[in-house]
């Protein structure tokens, strides 16, 4: 066991969850993917009240992010970890959020708890790293949970270490786990250790670990990571990757039939496997079947699942009218948009022809799909307002707008003020997080460190980039001892991030 609590069942609970936003888990995002794959949700509208629950929020970051971007909405979010809990109603206390609770529960027996009856029926379920890092008893009681709460037509997102993505890791997370539990004290020293003998390992070239290249690639991506979360992620009793066909297999108890996924671009089937794989994919009917090959062919080592409480089919009509009233705002100026984006199966291009005038017109401005595919000079091409918004949007091109042209509101301000005065430091700033927008209906992920410029740049007032001083910011934010030419290079930085990003800060009144 990595501590000596006994409610924990084999969780870590010695160190809290690293704090963190996750865009798949909005539920503007989750209606819009359902919708691309032809099934018929409720798009939130502006006005929308939304009844969101989370299960396994950590310190609830996510949730409250959510609750600030939109004061209408119903948020529930809960955990069994009281640091957790505590963490997250702190914060939203000092915020003033009345449309936002925090439960402290154990998702293994929350179904049969009298607490049970507190919790509003859900719109939207999300559940981020946690099923495949809990005990079946827990799934089953989530499972449980599901069922109970989630209303006819709702939506659920369930995140989890996919097989067999991770077979050729499974060694990695073994050794991680036992080498540290024998090395040292406490998950995250632990976790620590675990991973510096799996480093030694590889230099030595052991097989099982060196010639895998998830196992190489996750522990260059854990260099960067927070030792929290490596703690989270590998300290556990009962870590175990799942395959979709037995996910989609246990929340079927709870009626939820399986969507797709909530990364965009894997729904394109010919982005991820090649023309052969295609062929044989494309023979099977049964879903699972077929889910199985795409896995095997393109090995995601996280699964993004949608699943929904009753599958109703659109017509592709009915489809294609609600995707053109989407409202969508370019995140980055024209020249750094990418035309090509890589895939497990080579590369897809976006053509400069077709997409080239949609960027141009959305760089004056957020405008609808429709306004888009209605654009003239545009080449003879098929009208498919789903590939343009897979494509956008799934390729982080484009950001949907909920509610276009929605100024800030106090609390979205009050939450962005206080985390860069809570989190901001030079050790931390190119850390992800994200700004509440109401424009979103979410948050906008975002390092750190930006969180300063766009603060900077609101303060700033309607100025544009090239006229702002930041050899001053810079001067403010560097150490008193840093030499001259490193405040010159972060001053050269801000400046390109201004540029990158103001006009979609001043479209989402962030600045
Ligand atoms: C890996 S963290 C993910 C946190 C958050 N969803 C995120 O992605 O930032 C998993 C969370 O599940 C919580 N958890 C684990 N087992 C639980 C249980 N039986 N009941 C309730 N929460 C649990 C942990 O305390 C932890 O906060």
């Amino acid at each position: 066991m990595t501590t000596a609590a006994t409610w924990s069942a084999g969780y870590v609970t010695d160190t809290a969850y690293a704090r963190g936003y996750y865009p798949e888990q909005s539920p503007v995002h989750l209606a819009l993917a359902a919708l691309l794959l032809g099934v018929e949700t409720d798009l939130p509208g502006p006005a929308d009240e939304v009844s969101y629950l989370e299960l396994g929020c950590g310190q609830g970051f996510g949730a409250t992010v959510l609750a600030a971007a939109n004061p209408g909405w119903r948020i529930t979010a809960i955990d069994f970890n009281p640091a957790h809990i505590a963490a997250a109603r702190r914060g939203a206390s000092e915020l003033g959020l009345t449309n936002i609770r925090f439960l402290e529960a154990d998702l293994a027996t929350l179904a049969e708890d009298p607490l049970l009856a507190e919790i509003p029926a859900a719109d939207v379920a999300t559940l981020h790293g946690l099923w495949s890092w809990v005990s079946p008893a827990v799934r089953a009681g989530i499972v449980r949970l599901l069922n109970a709460r989630v209303r006819a037509g709702g939506l659920v997102h369930v995140s989890y270490n996919a097989l067999p993505g991770w077979q050729s890791a499974l060694l990695l997370q073994r050794l991680v786990r036992e080498a540290g539990r024998r090395l040292a004290h406490g998950s995250v020293e632990q976790a620590r250790a675990g991973l510096e003998l799996a480093r030694e390992l590889v230099a030595a070239e052991v097989p099982g670990l060196a010639k895998s290249e998830v196992a190489r690639e996750t522990l260059k991506r854990l260099e960067k990571t927070p030792p929290e979360y490596n703690a989270h992620e590998y300290m556990n009793d009962h870590w175990s990757p799942c395959w979709h066909a037995e996910v989609a297999g246990e929340l079927a108890a709870a009626k939820l039939d399986y969507v797709g996924s909530a990364r965009l671009l894997t729904n394109f089937v010919d982005l991820l496997l090649t023309p052969p794989q295609r062929a044989i994919a494309a023979r099977f009917a049964d879903p699972l079947l077929r889910e199985l090959v795409v896995d095997a062919c393109a090995e995601p080592t996280l699964r993004h699942d949608i699943y929904i409480r009753g599958t109703r089919r659109l017509s592709v009509g009915a489809r294609d009218t609600a995707l053109e009233a989407v409202t969508l705002a370019l995140p980055v100026p024209p020249e750094q948009i990418a035309y090509r984006v890589r895939m497990p199966a080579g590369q897809a291009t976006l053509s400069e022809a077709f997409y080239g005038p949609m960027i141009q017109h959305l760089a004056e401005g957020p405008c609808t799909v429709g306004e888009l595919l209605a654009l003239p000079g545009l080449p003879d091409h098929t009208h498919n307002p789903g590939e343009v918004v897979g494509m956008l949007v799934g390729s982080n091109q484009a950001l949907v707008l909920a509610r276009p042209g929605a100024p800030m509101n106090t609390a979205s301000r009050h939450l962005n003020a206080m985390t860069t005065r809570r989190h901001l430091r030079v050790d931390t700033m190119n850390q992800p997080s994200a700004m509440a927008s109401p424009a979103l209906a979410g948050g906008l992920p975002m390092a750190l460190a930006h969180f300063y410029l766009a603060e900077r740049f609101a303060a700033a007032g309607g100025i544009d980039a090239d006229r702002v001083d930041t050899l001053r910011w810079a001067r403010e934010f560097a150490p008193a001892e840093a030499p001259a030419e490193e405040v010159e290079a972060l001053a050269k930085q801000m400046q390109d991030v201004l540029h990158r990003h103001g006009k979609l800060w001043r479209w989402l009144g962030i600045a």
